[in-house]
């Protein structure tokens, strides 16, 4: 038994997010904290299917615990893909019934699914029928004028009945026309007592509230409330707040790193990588909120931003921007 699965499963979780929760991001992430539930950026099942799977699914096991976000609405194709992903070793399958942007409306998938929970259940069933691992679901409150208690709760129970114990629900609804997925994660006011009363209501299932939630503070709340909590931008806008989580949320005694330290423990990655021919931007774009709010921090954004795009950049260019922070905090 690992120790993940000695602590509550869900209770810190990073939202998968398009362009940024790549591996790399991930890496980075689980060096603030050996216990927050990682998620993949969506990828849909077709692309699983038929794309170049090492590329697209292929993590490092540091990564542990994570899980691969799908989309798509084919209980077969899902259900294979999911498979697939078991077999690279993710810990859940994720379905994402909560992307409204217009590409992922005009494929039916992502939250305009809501209005068809039945069929949500028998890609749960599908794929549960395949893996072994938990399969989730990551939603709304509702999309556009359903947006009723009811419409949920029937959305939840419907989806339940196929075996998915575990909701993940961004705290407000989603207009499918008329707004932009960043509008989407805006505009529609979070309405956190919902969420709440879904869990006193279904008691039995594992309940993890979003959206909006920036400072572990705020987590340890919806913890009263709640089984768990996802954290989506905040992460990529200031990642150290992850630093705490371990002591914060899990309990756990272990020393904090700095953010010094983070970096010094991510340049052996950023080595790796390099020399499997990624390129230096695409590992340090994830570091470049870490001095977020600190003496130096913006130079350091600079330092990154300006200079690893260069074609023969490397890692001298962390190690000298790492120089020129100086305060730890
Ligand atoms: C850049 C970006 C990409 C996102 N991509 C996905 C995605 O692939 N799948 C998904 O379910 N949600 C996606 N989301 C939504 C987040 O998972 C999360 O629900 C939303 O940002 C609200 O949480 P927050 O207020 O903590 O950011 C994305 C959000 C952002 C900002």
């Amino acid at each position: 038994m690992t120790v993940h699965s000695l602590l509550p499963s869900h209770r810190l979780c990073i939202a998968p997010m398009m362009d940024y929760t790549d591996r790399h991001a991930r890496y980075l992430l689980r060096l603030l904290s050996k216990h927050i539930r990682l998620y993949t950026e969506m990828i849909t099942a077709g692309a699983v299917c038929r794309g170049d799977r090492e590329f697209l699914l292929s993590f490092d096991p540091q990564e542990h615990p994570v899980a691969l976000q799908l989309g798509g609405n084919d209980p077969k194709a899902l259900a294979d893909a999911a498979q697939i992903g078991e077999s690279f070793g993710y810990d859940e399958i994720n379905l994402n019934i909560g992307c409204p942007s217009d590409r992922v409306q005009s494929a039916r998938f992502g939250a305009c699914l809501m209005a068809e929970p039945t069929l949500i259940a028998e890609c749960v069933a599908a794929i549960r029928a395949k893996v072994a691992v938990p399969v989730t679901i990551k939603t709304r409150l509702g999309i556009d004028h359903h947006d009723s208690y009811e419409f949920l709760t029937n959305f939840v129970s419907t989806v339940h009945t196929a075996g998915c114990h575990t909701f993940i629900i961004h705290a407000r609804k989603a207009w499918l026309q008329g707004l932009s997925p960043r509008e989407n994660r805006e505009i529609p006011p979070l309405d956190y007592t919902r969420v709440y009363r879904l869990k006193q209501d279904f008691p039995h299932l594992t309940i993890v509230i979003n959206g909006g939630i920036t400072q572990l503070a705020q987590a340890s709340e919806h913890l009263n409330h709640c089984d768990g909590v996802m954290i989506g931008r905040a992460a990529f806008d200031n990642p150290y707040l992850l630093a705490h989580a371990d002591q914060l949320l899990y309990g756990q005694q272990e020393v904090i790193s700095t953010r010094h330290e983070i970096v010094k423990n991510y340049i052996p990655y950023i080595e790796s990588q390099l020399a499997q021919g990624v390129p230096l931007a695409r590992l340090t774009r994830h570091l470049l909120g870490l001095f977020h709010s600190v003496k130096g921090g913006r130079a350091w954004r600079r330092a990154l931003s300006e200079n690893a795009h260069r074609q023969t950049a490397g890692i001298d260019i962390v190690q000298a921007a790492l120089e020129n922070v100086i305060e730890e905090d």
